[in-house]
């Protein structure tokens, strides 16, 4: 599969981030708000693992964020477009409730906006530990008509979502990109406060997207994931490294990637008692 993001995603990305880069008057002579492209992607924004609330030297928490955003987020986008691509061809999907587990700027909402229909309804929560990473996902997820329908929530950590709707059948997609090489991670604890939020939204079939950069160092956390969600009752249906093709025909580049999908059906019965 060859993939190409949206028109509308494509316009979204060069108002809200390239523009605003290149029109910082900090960006002279070719720099990203004053420092090289490599600077921005790997120390700015420490290869997307950097304390994003922290300043670093004279750039703000929201400046590094943009810069995120700019050398970064656009690949992300690209996998998760691709990959919601292949789930929904097989699988529709009816209002989901999409829970994006360190989100960074919207993007697995902005993704997978794009996959579902001209105007796509479901409720999403942009979970992510950084401010600013949330205020940027506020401003991407608000300016496209195209999220126009789409019920937003953010929050620091799965425990302080709030969800106020009685539990029902909905299905959920929880999407995990890029999350696990974060070294403050506790994957066992995660998949424990996921189980419990899931139990608030009610018994509709779930699915996880977990995608990664293939480097064995930034998956070390992925055995521990994956028991924890065995053990929460889910199904692994794929596990693999891959390659995804982007661009247009003029110019198609490949991409490569860790990803494992798991899934735990619609549950009928009531667990009553042990
Ligand atoms: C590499 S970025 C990925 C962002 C987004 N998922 C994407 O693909 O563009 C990792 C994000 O996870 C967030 N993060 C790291 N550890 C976290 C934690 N323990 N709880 C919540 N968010 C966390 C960071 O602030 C950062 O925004």
């Amino acid at each position: 599969m060859i993939i190409e993001l949206p028109r509308w995603l494509e316009d979204l990305r060069n108002t809200e981030i390239v523009q605003q880069v290149r029109d910082d008057p900090r960006s002279v002579g070719g720099s990203l708000l004053g420092v090289s492209f490599d600077v921005a992607r790997i120390e700015v924004a420490g290869g997307g693992q950097a304390n994003f609330d922290e300043p670093w030297g004279d750039l703000s928490p929201d400046d590094r964020v943009l810069l995120y955003a700019y050398c970064i987020q656009k690949g992300h986008l690209e996998e998760l477009t691709a990959a919601f691509r292949m789930l929904f061809a097989n699988n529709p999907v009816n209002k989901p409730i999409v829970l994006d587990l360190g989100c960074g700027p919207c993007t697995g909402g902005l993704a997978i906006a794009s996959e579902l229909g001209d105007q796509p309804r479901f409720d999403y929560i942009g979970v992510d530990k950084s401010s600013a990473m949330r205020r940027l996902g506020e401003r991407l997820a608000v300016a496209p008509t195209q999220m126009s329908e789409v019920r937003r929530q953010w929050a620091r950590d799965i425990s302080s979502v709030s969800w106020q709707q009685a539990p029902g059948w909905r299905p959920v997609i929880v999407i995990v990109s890029y999350l696990l090489a974060s070294p403050t991670l506790d994957a066992t604890k995660l998949i424990g406060q996921l189980d419990c939020l899931l139990a608030k939204f009610g018994r509709g079939p779930v699915t996880v997207l977990f995608t990664n950069s293939p480097q064995a160092h930034t998956n070390r956390s992925f055995p521990e994931f994956s028991g924890a969600l065995l053990e929460a009752g889910f199904r692994l249906c794929a596990d693999d490294t891959g390659r995804i093709g982007i661009g247009r025909m003029s110019g198609v580049r490949t991409r490569p990637l860790r990803y494992a999908l798991f899934h735990r059906r619609l549950r009928h019965t009531l667990a009553l008692g042990d």
